[in-house]
């Protein structure tokens, strides 16, 4: 779809820096999502679409120190600057007669009563998607909106990579088909195995997804992990930013196919390039 204008509520300065320079013109950055007022909106708006995932930290049951979404010191509770915002988009969308598409994503392992507050207070009910059906990586997700036929099945196509191996380097062989769900932490593209040594095991931890040449056991390099999120290869390769800089910005990401699956309804609303 053309995108006129794009705000984007971020205070990330690597995830800021990858955007700046991959969407100089469409994106303009606006910082921190609680400084955002009515009259900001106002004057920026009406939107056509408001789309955001607040952090899960504090929400995923993953987290056993979780603050929860209700504590004023944790990151959970800026969901409801979702809910503020989308709220006054409604509003301004409504004053011109026009229609607002939605769309709020965070992570399927939260505790029940979160996940009940943030369907309470987006009156929806989530649909869960997991990205290992259209690609190389579990990463199951809650999306609440209001996208024409989100609650559809995603099937994979031919274009779909759907096994780590689609997404090496010649020569190197995957060791697993799925990965594991990859977040902001390093481990996180590494996958636990057992390598036979003899005629004992050794339990690695964290060890390698990748048999490089030569039978060396090998991390994935990042433009593999671009292409398991279905991002372009060196997407984050921007201002010599390292490694483990670029893995943090890809493990919060959304992943593209996904995104694509739940976006292409609205190609019968909006124009689209060529
Ligand atoms: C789970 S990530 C979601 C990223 C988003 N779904 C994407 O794919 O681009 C949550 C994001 O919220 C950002 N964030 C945290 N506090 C923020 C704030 N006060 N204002 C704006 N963004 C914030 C984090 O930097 C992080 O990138």
């Amino acid at each position: 779809m053309k995108v006129d204008c794009y705000y984007a509520c971020e205070i990330d300065h690597e995830a800021i820096c990858v955007s700046k320079v991959r969407f100089p013109a469409e994106v303009k950055h606006v910082g921190d999502v609680t400084e955002i007022t009515d009259k900001m909106l106002a004057e920026w708006g009406p939107f056509d679409l408001v789309i955001g995932g607040s952090p899960c930290n504090d929400l995923s049951i993953v987290n056993t120190t979780r603050k929860g979404i209700w504590s004023d010191k944790g990151s959970g509770k800026l969901f409801f600057e979702f809910v503020r915002i989308l709220h006054s988009c409604q509003l301004l969308s409504a004053s011109c007669n026009k229609p607002l598409f939605w769309l709020f994503e965070n992570v399927v392992y939260m505790d029940r009563s979160s996940k009940q507050t943030i369907s309470h207070f987006l009156q929806k009910s989530p649909v869960v998607l997991d990205a290992k059906y259209v690609s190389p990586a579990h990463r199951p997700r809650c999306f609440w909106g209001n996208l024409p036929g989100m609650n559809r099945p995603m099937v994979a196509s031919g274009h779909h990579r759907l096994n780590l191996q689609e997404c090496l380097e010649p020569g190197r062989c995957a060791q697993t088909q799925k990965l594991r769900t990859i977040t902001a932490n390093l481990n996180s593209v590494s996958k636990r195995c057992v390598i036979s040594g003899g005629n004992k095991e050794v339990s690695v931890l964290n060890s390698a997804v990748v048999l490089h040449p030569g039978n060396q056991l090998d991390t994935l390099w990042i433009t593999e992990i671009e292409r398991v999120f279905g991002f372009p290869d060196h997407y984050t390769d921007v201002r010599n930013m390292a490694r483990a800089a670029r893995l943090r910005v890809l493990g919060k990401a959304w992943s593209v196919p996904v995104i694509k699956h739940l976006f292409a309804p609205l190609k019968d609303f909006f124009s689209c390039s060529d």
